[in-house]
């Protein structure tokens, strides 16, 4: 498998697009997010430094960023480091609720260590993220955090009650994308500017983020998503690429996903692709991300802070990892 560097593509494109100062910043988020993974006992200074040199693309990192702008100074760098962590904390136990084997690339916390170990890495994770803002008085940040984070957790558990209910209504689906997923985007906006547009912006392609997500479930390769093929439908979790699916041809539910095998879950993911789901659940992303774009015009910005905007929108859906 090969070794992801720390900001793949889409970010990349943006950093290109740049002027000195976010890749400056992005550098500086790095430097702290080694730090905090140190001074933690052997094992999980060792969980911790492998999942962040595992790479990722600090797409949420990115977001603040990038909202704060050229202006923005130390505070938006530490709410940068802060929301990468509450990020890794979530993928972590995300892994153990999932029974993921794969994340960015390199076996799970949870595969290789065990679901004890996981937990314990999350929950440190999740306490330097606040430990780390509050030793710097940033409450503002404090409190998006804590209530992105709730709203995460609501969205873990509701996925898990719907696991293997193939009659899932897509309300419910987006529902569950908007806490899980969309939420931490939009505080990732929040974080960086007090400008609601971008707060709106920051939903919105956080729930494309998911769907495009779920797309890449079905479509793997692993050596491109860093993540197994057909996770969620080993797991139980029906997305929206399913539902569309089973609208199109009921008989793809009809032995239903319990007692599933990877190689069963492969000939799903097929079944799947063969409907054209997955361009449905794809132009809908995309149209996600143009009504986030267009949430941006109801706001003026810098000329440079816009365009990379606009770039990091389209990057949601132009990725493979
Ligand atoms: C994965 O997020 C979790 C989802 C919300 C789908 P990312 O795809 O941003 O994960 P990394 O940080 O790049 O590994
Ligand atoms: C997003 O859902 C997980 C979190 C928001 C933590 P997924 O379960 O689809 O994410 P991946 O595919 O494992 O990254
Ligand atoms: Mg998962
Ligand atoms: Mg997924």
């Amino acid at each position: 498998m090969t070794r992801r560097s720390a900001v793949p593509p889409p970010v990349t494109a943006v950093l290109d697009a740049s002027s000195r100062w976010l890749p400056e910043r992005l550098g500086e988020v790095e430097e702290q997010l080694r730090e905090q993974s140190r001074g933690h006992g052997e094992l999980l200074s060792k969980d911790l430094a492998a999942t962040l040199a595992a790479g990722g693309k600090r797409l949420r990192p990115l977001l603040v960023l990038l909202s704060a702008g050229a202006q923005g100074g130390e505070e938006a760098v530490r709410a940068a480091v802060a929301i990468e962590l509450v990020h890794m904390a979530t993928l972590v136990h995300d892994d153990v609720l999932d029974a993921a084997p794969l994340r960015r690339g390199q076996p799970t916390i949870a595969a290789v260590s065990g679901r004890g170990r996981a937990v314990a890495a999350g929950d440190l994770l999740f306490s330097r993220a606040f430990a780390f803002l509050a030793e710097h008085g940033d409450s503002r940040s404090v409190s998006l955090l804590a209530e992105a984070s709730a709203a995460l957790a609501r969205g873990e558990l509701a996925q898990r009650q719907d696991a293997f209910d193939l009659a899932v209504s897509e309300q419910r689906y987006l529902d569950r994308c908007r806490l899980k997923t969309a939420k931490l985007f939009e505080c990732a906006c929040r974080m960086g500017s007090d400008t609601e547009a971008l707060g709106a912006f920051g939903a919105e392609i956080g729930l494309a983020f998911q769907l495009l997500d779920d797309v890449l479930d079905v479509t793997g390769p692993p050596e491109r998503t860093g993540k197994a093929r057909g996770t969620d439908l080993l797991d139980g979790t029906v997305t929206l690429p399913l539902i569309v699916a089973l609208a199109d041809d009921p008989s793809i539910g009809s032995a239903g996903l319990r007692g599933l095998d990877p190689a069963g879950a492969e000939v799903l993911c097929d079944r799947i692709a063969t409907t054209g789901a997955l361009d449905q659940v794809r132009s809908r992303a995309l149209a996600m991300v143009a009504t986030a774009k267009a949430e941006l015009d109801a706001a003026s910005f810098d000329p440079e802070q816009r365009q990379l905007l606009d770039l990091v929108a389209d990057g949601v859906v132009q990725r493979y990892s």
